[in-house]
């Protein structure tokens, strides 16, 4: 039975996404563990997709039943959270209000032009930039935007950086891995790891509570990107335990089953490496996979890493979440230039 049943859930995604075999990026990295990407980077029609959409599936029907007119979030300049709280807003009919703080040093002239930043403008977000930098937590400017759209006579509904830190954000998925249980019944076997980027923390959560169900949540690997390890293993740790709560999964999470590895969010949140950007291009040249310097290069660095190194034993099988964030690299050209 489902964790999520009681929950209502308002369509924003095609349905289960699709779970494809790389069979290039195997045999690059040794062909001793098979490499699978669940492309959550191909989920929906709107506005290019991406996890935050399985999230805000959950929290949309609260935001409809607040009567609420705006949605207020928050996130960087090249946020994808805030293109998909723009998205979700025009989708349903409300008016978008987003915080972009300065999260990352990063001096590409069309940063704030391109990518993500460009969509949300296009989709009619009021989309404000402040100097405030990186944060996971609750911030002021986000508070005052909120106050804000209360000033002018709307009425806003909140949503979190990531949408993490809200009751319903972790929902979303607890229905990956339960999807993931169902795709592996067809397939006729079962994922050894599953390797997932994580920074503000719910979508982390959602799979370890969703997977403790299952009893293998320590078989997710979180891949650290935000360069503040203890303050998102704190958010994990907090989502996880309010949402096991909330959905009844009967037991505590253990400590052992949340696995964030620290190693590859180095030099800082949102600027990439060597070893991340030739992470990128490998995706990129065996398998056409595109990940961005922020967040998926950073977990497909890791997985790289950890294959070479010989962390998945021989014989396994690997599940890259892809959680979308290619926009992104439109304001990272100065890097690609060459390729
Ligand atoms: C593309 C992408 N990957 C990974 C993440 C990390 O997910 P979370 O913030 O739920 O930890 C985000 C959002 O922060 C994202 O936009």
């Amino acid at each position: 039975m489902s964790l999520l049943e009681k929950f209502e859930r308002y369509p924003l995604t095609f349905g289960a996404t699709p779970i494809e075999h790389l069979p290039r990026l195997t045999e690059a990295l040794g062909g001793k563990v098979q490499i699978y990407a669940k492309r959550e980077d191909c989920n929906s029609g709107l506005a290019m997709g991406g996890n935050k959409l399985r999230k805000l599936e959950y929290i949309v029907p609260d935001a409809i039943a607040s009567g609420a007119d705006t949605l207020v979030s928050i996130g960087g300049v090249q946020s994808n959270h805030t293109r998909m709280v723009a998205a979700t807003a025009a989708k349903i009919g409300m008016k978008s209000v987003v915080i972009q703080e300065k999260w990352v040093p990063h001096h590409d002239a069309v940063y704030d032009r391109v990518g993500n930043i460009l969509m949300t403008r296009l989709m009619g977000a009021d989309s404000r930039l402040v100097e405030d930098g990186f944060d996971i937590g609750i911030r002021k400017s986000w508070e005052d935007a909120i106050q804000s759209v209360k000033d002018a006579g709307g009425k806003p509904y909140a949503i979190p950086a990531g949408a993490s830190v809200h009751k319903f954000g972790a929902l979303g998925y607890i229905g990956f891995a339960e999807e993931v249980a169902e795709q592996e019944k067809e397939l006729g076997f079962t994922f050894d790891y599953i390797v997932v980027c994580v920074v503000t923390g719910s979508t982390q959560a959602g799979m370890v509570v969703g997977f403790a169900a299952q009893d293998r949540a320590d078989r997710v690997i979180g891949i650290d990107a935000s360069g503040t390890l203890e303050q998102t293993r704190a958010q994990v740790r907090q989502i996880v335990d309010n949402t096991a709560e909330l959905v009844g999964l009967g037991r505590e999470v253990r400590e052992d089953e949340i696995v964030i590895n620290p190693d590859y969010a180095y030099p800082a949140y949102g600027v990439p490496s060597e070893e991340t950007n030739e992470a990128i291009r490998l995706a990129a040249r065996t398998e056409a996979m595109m990940t961005d310097p922020v967040y998926e290069g950073k977990s497909m660095q890791g997985m790289i890493d950890l294959t070479r190194k010989g962390f998945f034993p021989e014989g396994s099988k690997v599940l890259y979440a892809h959680l979308g964030g290619a926009p992104a690299l439109n304001g990272y050209s100065y890097y690609y230039r060459n390729g």
